[in-house]
C-alpha cells in the first residue's frame, strides 16, 4: 500500500533496525569469545538447554554479551511498539483509504470457531495483545512490522524465499488453491502471483490479519475468499476442495499436536492427487550446533514458544501419517531458511 511515514515513525523503525542489526554484530563477537574458551560447534552439548546453560556461564562476565541480551530485549519488546506509534501517527489520514479497501472482490466469512489456547492466550513475537491486538493489527504487522523491519533484518529475501517454495511444486494446473495461515497476505501474494488463474482461498484464526490480506487483495483488484478459523479443523470446507494446500511460516506457531492435525486437514481437503506444500523455519537438525543455539536463543527470547519443538520436528514421518505420498522434506538453500514439506494425496 501506499503510504508515507511521518519523520518521527520513520525514525522510530530505523531506529530499530539499526539496533536489531547492531544485535547481531554482538552476537557475532560473543560467538568468536566462545571460541576462545573452546566452546565451538563442536564442543557444544548435544542438548539444547544444557548448551544455554554452558554458553551463559562461559560468557556470565562478558559486556559483549551484556549488551547483546539488553538490546536484543529491547528490540524485542520494542519493535512493535514502534511500529504501532509510527501507524497511530498516521493513522487519522489513512482511515479513509483503509476503509476503502474493505470493499472489493476478496470477502471475508467469519466462522464461529474456538480459537486454541496456544494462540490466543499466548501473546505472540513479545507482542502487547497478540495477534487481534488493536483494530488496525492487521496493517501494524503487514505493512510495517513485517516490511519495515522483520524484512529488514532476516537474512536473504524473505518474500523471495514464498515463491521460491511454490515454484518447487510440481505442476502449474491448480484450479482451488487453500493457504493455512493467510495472515496479513504476503504468502497469498507470492501464489497469486506464481498461479494467476488459480482460484485462492485463505483461513486464519486472526481476523484483524484477514482484514489486511483483504486490503492487500482489493487493491491488487483480486478475488480471495478468506475465512476466519484453524487449519487443523477446517468443517467449512468439504472433502476434496482444493488441489494445493500451501503454508507459509505457521509451523513455528504452533505445537506440534496441531501440526499433525494440519496435516490430516489438509489431507482431507484435498483433491485425491493433489498437494501439499508448507514451508516453515530451518530445522535446527540441519544447522551445526553453534548455528542451532543462534536461533533458539532469538526464538526463546523474542516470544516464540513453540519455535524450538516445531525447529527440531521431523515432519516427514508426521505427513505420512496423514496419508500423504510421495513425501519430502528438504531445504531449498541448505542450512538457511526455509524447510519445505511437500506431499500427495494418492490419485
Ligand atoms: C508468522 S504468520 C505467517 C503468515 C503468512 N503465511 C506469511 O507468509 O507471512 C503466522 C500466522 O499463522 C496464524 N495461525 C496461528 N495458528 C494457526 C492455526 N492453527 N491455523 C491457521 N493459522 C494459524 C496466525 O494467526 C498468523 O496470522
Amino acid at each position: 500500500m501506499d503510504f508515507t511515514l511521518l519523520q518521527r515513525g520513520r525514525a522510530l523503525l530505523d531506529f530499530e533496525v539499526t539496533a536489531r542489526k547492531s544485535v547481531t554484530r554482538l552476537h557475532q563477537q560473543a560467538e568468536a569469545q566462545l571460541a576462545t574458551v573452546g566452546l565451538t560447534a563442536d564442543t557444544l552439548p548435544d542438548d539444547m538447554e544444557a548448551r544455554h546453560h554452558v554458553i551463559d556461564a562461559a560468557l556470565a562476565e562478558s559486556p559483549v554479551f551484556q549488551a547483546r541480551a539488553l538490546l536484543g530485549e529491547w528490540c524485542a519488546k520494542q519493535h512493535g511498539r514502534a511500529a504501532q506509534q509510527a501507524f497511530d501517527e498516521i493513522a487519522h489520514d489513512l482511515e479513509p483509504e483503509l476503509a476503502r479497501l474493505a470493499e472489493g472482490g476478496t470477502t471475508i466469512v467469519e466462522h464461529e470457531f474456538t480459537a486454541p489456547r496456544y494462540w490466543s492466550e499466548i501473546w505472540f513475537h513479545r507482542t502487547h495483545g497478540g495477534w487481534d491486538a488493536g483494530p488496525y493489527n492487521g496493517f501494524v504487522h503487514g505493512e510495517l512490522v513485517h516490511k519495515k523491519y522483520v524484512s529488514q533484518v532476516f537474512p536473504g529475501d524473505i518474500y523471495g524465499n514464498r515463491r521460491l517454495v511454490l515454484r518447487e511444486l510440481p505442476r502449474q494446473d491448480y484450479r482451488d488453491i487453500l493457504e493455512v495461515g493467510t495472515s496479513s497476505g504476503h504468502h497469498t501474494v507470492a501464489i497469486a502471483e506464481i498461479f494467476p488463474d488459480a482460484a485462492i482461498t485463505g483461513i486464519d484464526p486472526s481476523i484483524r490479519m484477514l482484514e489486511q490480506a483483504r486490503r492487500v487483495a482489493n487493491e491488487k483488484g483480486l478475488g480471495w475468499n478468506l475465512h476466519t478459523g484453524i487449519g487443523e479443523d477446517m468443517p467449512m470446507f468439504a472433502d476434496a476442495s482444493f488441489d494445493l494446500v500451501t503454508a507459509y511460516a505457521i509451523h513455528h506457531e504452533m505445537p506440534p499436536k496441531a501440526i499433525a492435525a494440519t496435516f490430516r486437514e489438509a489431507f482431507r481437503v484435498l483433491r485425491p492427487g493433489g498437494d501439499m506444500i508448507m514451508a516453515d523455519v530451518v530445522r535446527t537438525g540441519d544447522l551445526d550446533k553453534m548455528a542451532a543455539w543462534r536461533m533458539d536463543y532469538a526464538a526463546k527470547w523474542g516470544g516464540e514458544p513453540f519455535w524450538r519443538a516445531t525447529a527440531a520436528l521431523d515432519m516427514e514421518p508426521m505427513a505420512r501419517e496423514a496419508g500423504f505420498v510421495d513425501v519430502r522434506g528438504y531445504a531449498p538453500q541448505p542450512g538457511r531458511d526455509p524447510y519445505v514439506i511437500y506431499g500427495r494425496k494418492p490419485a
